[in-house]
């Protein structure tokens, strides 16, 4: 199994078009430390062939651009991406879907809830139901969005997408079909897929112990990070992703697993490890936690 991070920022990317947050900065003024970002994303395949992309992030049309192996290989009109999978229903997980249309048949999986979200907003209809298959996928049940690899959704605390909270203040933490975690296996090896998170729980530790690869929810290092930034009021929590650092934090949540690579992928652009030489990155890698980069590669 192969997987490509095809965005490994969380929405906005790095750096995102209206923000001069000091990492924006850095990042406006071509500053090597930080590295330029695209929208939460995964590709992941069996063979190298074949791909499923996890998440469609509004940056797809250039992440696809970008890899070659998402590149059309045969005839008039050919993609090798042939499934896409839902983690939720956020912008930066579903936008890219109207990317994809052009009458390119696909298969979309997501839970109930993530499709009737889409199923709610016609604009989406821009995948013709004629080319594209939503299939709805039953939480804990194994499915195989493409031949050779097995995919189980488990449910993980998050809350609704931002464009469906509806002004009251939204329910989180709740693990239900809103937001879920993906257990990604093909021959045998196991890679778990966590890019939104609001608390590291016994039910995910259990989960995502003995993974070889677990790809986690790096949003914010502190849950308060867009206060810190000075560019927002929400924390971590109430944005439905638990911090990196701190005694509830995933570093410390997770410590005692077995995994054999952990990495932080939805990573957004006021979050310090961004910035390559700086404490907060040492402190992330020196706790054996990689971040992630557009482009990575994870052979398994
Ligand atoms: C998030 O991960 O918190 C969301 O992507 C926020 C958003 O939809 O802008
Ligand atoms: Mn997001
Ligand atoms: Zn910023």
């Amino acid at each position: 199994m192969q997987a490509i991070v095809l965005g490994s920022a969380a929405g906005g990317g790095v750096p995102q078009w209206n923000c001069r947050c000091p990492i924006c900065r850095l990042a406006w003024a071509g500053d090597p430390r930080v590295r330029t970002r695209t929208q939460s994303s995964l590709a992941v395949s069996p063979d190298g062939d074949r791909w499923l992309v996890v998440n469609a992030s509004p940056d797809i049309r250039h992440q696809i651009g970008a890899t070659t192996a998402l590149h059309p290989r045969t005839g008039l009109r050919h993609s090798p991406l042939e499934s896409v999978l839902l983690t939720n229903g956020d912008v930066d997980h579903v936008a890219g879907l109207l990317t994809l249309r052009e009458s390119q048949p696909f298969r979309l999986y997501g839970t109930s809830e993530i499709l009737a979200a889409l199923a709610g907003n016609p604009v989406f209809d821009v995948m013709a139901p004629r080319f594209v298959t939503r299939s709805e996928v039953r939480l804990e049940q194994a499915f195989e969005p493409l031949k050779g690899l097995t995919v189980t959704l488990f449910p993980v605390p998050g809350k609704v997408p931002l464009w469906l909270e509806d002004g009251k203040d939204p329910v989180i933490g709740e693990a239900t079909e809103t937001t879920v975690g993906a257990l990604i296996e093909s021959d045998g090896r196991r890679m778990a897929y966590v890019p939104g998170c609001a608390a590291v729980t016994s039910d995910l530790r259990a989960r995502v112990e003995g993974v070889e690869t677990l790809l986690f929810d790096g949003t914010v290092l502190y849950d308060d990070d867009l206060i810190r930034a000075g560019v927002g009021e929400k924390t971590g929590w109430r944005m439905g992703h638990v911090p990196m650092q701190g005694s509830n934090g995933s570093i410390n949540a997770l410590a005692d697993l077995s995994i054999g690579q952990r990495i932080f992928v939805h990573i957004n652009n006021t979050n310090p490890v961004l910035i390559e030489d700086s404490a907060e990155r040492r402190s992330v890698e020196q706790a054996g936690w990689i971040v992630a980069h557009d482009g990575m590669v994870i052979n398994l």
